[in-house]
């Protein structure tokens, strides 16, 4: 069994096929998925998605380059929707200078914001953090977000990095990027992490593992990574499975929420 910590099932790329494909997850060998918010919009879609299907459960958040979009009560509004009942997170939030929009000041603003209603609620987060290394790990150690811990989503930083966020209890999410050749960066974490950190994330629609690197991801895809990350680690690909998926049930405290619901 294989568990997508971090999906995007809302996205307009499954517009024609999401319940069909959606249908097939369980029998593909994907034992759960967490749909991962990234504006109001998209976080509206995730409870929507969260209901409809056992398998899924949500992050609710918006992600640093939509945070033009936030004010206080919208604010709010998230501080309702994150006490649904299988919601398991918060996120994905964070800083993203790739794009560097909206300003880095109201990025960070609204970081820290929801930095805070993680703690109110007592949840993890669901860290997204593009070409903004240091003033991502600054506000995340100012805010002490060790306390409520989560997850780097799709790593992409290195061996030094990685070694920050694993002393400050963080879980690393790995992905396609570590099927393509040239990710010679992301395989060395991937050497150099412990297997009880890391979780395993498709981002679908986004970053498909080789041979369908280009192509329209889904957690179907997962095996692929399972298989570069047993072939790193020198490890099986069961064990692969097997750790990935304790990890991700801890992190996101699943076996909690399953016993609420
Ligand atoms: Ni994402």
């Amino acid at each position: 069994m294989i568990i997508d910590t971090h999906a995007h099932y809302d996205d307009e790329a499954f517009g024609e096929d999401r319940d069909a494909l959606l249908s097939q997850l369980p029998s593909g060998g994907i034992g759960l998925v967490v749909n991962i918010g990234a504006s109001i919009q998209t976080t509206q879609n995730t409870l929507e998605l969260m209901e409809r299907y056992s398998f899924v459960y949500g992050a609710v958040g918006v992600h640093p380059s939509e945070t033009g979009e936030l004010t206080e009560s919208l604010m709010d509004w998230l501080g309702e929707a994150v006490r649904q009942p299988k919601v398991v997170a918060v996120g994905e939030i964070g800083l993203d200078y790739y794009w560097d929009e909206p300003e880095r000041d109201i990025q960070k603003h609204w970081f820290v914001r929801q930095l805070d209603l993680a703690r109110e609620v007592g949840l993890p987060v669901v860290i997204h953090s593009r070409d903004a290394a240091k003033d991502t790990l600054d506000i995340m150690k100012e805010q002490k977000a060790g306390d409520m811990g989560g997850v780097i989503h799709c790593f992409s930083y290195g061996v030094e990095l990685a070694r920050e966020y694993l002393n400050m209890g963080f879980y690393l999410g790995i992905g396609g990027v570590v099927t393509f050749k040239n990710a010679k960066k992301l395989k060395e974490v991937v050497e150099y992490m412990p297997m009880e950190r890391m979780v395993l994330e498709t981002d679908c629609p986004y970053l498909a593992p080789e041979p369908f690197r280009g192509k329209r991801n889904s957690s179907l895809y997962l095996p692929y990574v399972v298989k570069a990350v047993s072939e790193i680690k020198g490890i099986s690909q069961e064990e692969v499975m097997a750790k990935t998926c304790d990890n991700a049930r801890k992190m996101y405290r699943i076996d909690d929420q399953e016993r609420t619901l």
